[in-house]
């Protein structure tokens, strides 16, 4: 038998992990073979809600569920963790200023950083999740010096799928059939999902939609504030979805994409302009455990402009963390 992946998640209590946990214990994440270790962080006063969802948890049965952590200490969850999908974050409150929000997060995940640099494994696969994502995983990587910094990466898979969906159906083809989609930069309304190179079937979705109004106009903007219509509609905030997203994430940076690009938030290694460190959304190949930077991309003046003003936020971003990093 396969020895058991130890896979923490923060934020165990919310909503997001109602409906990522069932899944990762179903075998959704590593395959119908790889037993898991659930180690379930959340804040004290959400531990008692984490139990009733291991209830739950315990009354599905799952074969492939080998233990369950339940804990309020960083260490404890993150012990020889060889995945942590950080969730748990502080929301934005009304009236909460950007600077704020940056500060409570940047708070939580240079904690987060230190304990997977004491505490998890070597080769953790480190998924951040909450917002601002990007930024986020930037602290917690800063925090980890003992941990290779490609270990840290950021959610822009969502912003992925969504570009997906909705090219598919603008193009009539089968979601299934769209290979080569790119999204660069920061997982919030400034992404830029990028279909130039985009096929179905081989053939170019760009030439096939033929309208750069509707990609400026109409895709951009439904992609970037996806979140905020699904608020409006639902009256709480994208969560099936955020976990199928990590879900993918994960599973394709460990059993590979086959050739495939999917699009993860990754420090950079200082290509296409993005300064070396930056948590950036890019393109990639995964293969053997181990992501690989989609390169050779040219930017068209068009492409240029949205670049910048991902990366002109994340750099804002990060100078507004700089102080709490010292
Ligand atoms: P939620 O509010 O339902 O749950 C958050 C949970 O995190 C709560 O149980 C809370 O107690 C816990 N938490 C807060 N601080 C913590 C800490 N320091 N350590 C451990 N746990 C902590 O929120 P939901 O809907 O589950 O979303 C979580 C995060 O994911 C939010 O920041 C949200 O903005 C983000 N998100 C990111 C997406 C992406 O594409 N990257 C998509 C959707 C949501």
């Amino acid at each position: 038998a396969k020895t058991p992946v130890r896979v923490a998640v923060t934020g165990a209590a919310g909503q997001i992990a109602y409906s990522l946990l069932f899944r990762i214990a179903n075998g959704d994440l590593l395959g119908k073979d790889t037993p898991v270790i659930l180690q379930l962080l959340d804040l004290p006063q959400a531990l008692n809600a984490v139990n009733g969802v291991v209830m739950e948890i315990d009354d599905c049965a799952f074969p492939l569920l080998a233990g369950v952590v339940i804990t309020d200490d960083p260490e404890v969850a993150f012990k020889d963790a060889d995945i942590a999908i950080l969730v748990g974050a502080r929301p934005r409150s009304k009236g909460m200023e950007r600077a704020d929000l940056l500060a409570a997060n940047a708070a939580i995940f240079k904690v987060q950083g230190a304990a997977l640099n004491k505490a998890a494994s070597r080769d953790v696969k480190v998924l951040v999740v909450g917002n601002p994502a990007n930024t986020n995983a930037y602290i917690a990587m800063k925090s980890a010096p003992d941990l290779p910094a490609k270990n840290f990466t950021a959610m822009l898979r969502l912003d992925h799928n969504r570009a997906l969906s909705q090219l598919a159906a603008k193009a009539g083809v089968a979601v299934s059939s769209l290979e080569k989609l790119a999204v660069w930069g920061n997982h919030s309304p400034t992404m830029y999902a990028d279909y130039r190179a985009t096929t179905a079937n081989g053939e170019s979705i760009k030439a096939k939609i033929n309208d750069e109004a509707w990609n400026r106009d109409t895709f951009l903007p439904t992609v970037g504030k996806r979140g905020a219509a699904i608020i409006e509609a639902r009256g709480l905030s994208s969560a099936a979805s955020a976990a199928n997203a990590a879900i993918d994430h994960v599973r394709d940076w460990v059993l590979g994409t086959n050739g495939g690009w999917v699009s993860m938030g990754v420090p950079s290694d200082g290509s296409y302009g993005v300064p070396e460190g930056i948590i950036f959304g890019v393109p990639a190949t995964c293969e053997n455990g181990e992501y690989t930077v989609v390169k050779g991309i040219e930017l068209d003046e068009f492409s240029k402009e949205r670049f910048k003003i991902t990366l002109d936020e994340l750099l804002s971003e990060a100078e507004g963390v700089a102080d709490l990093l010292k």
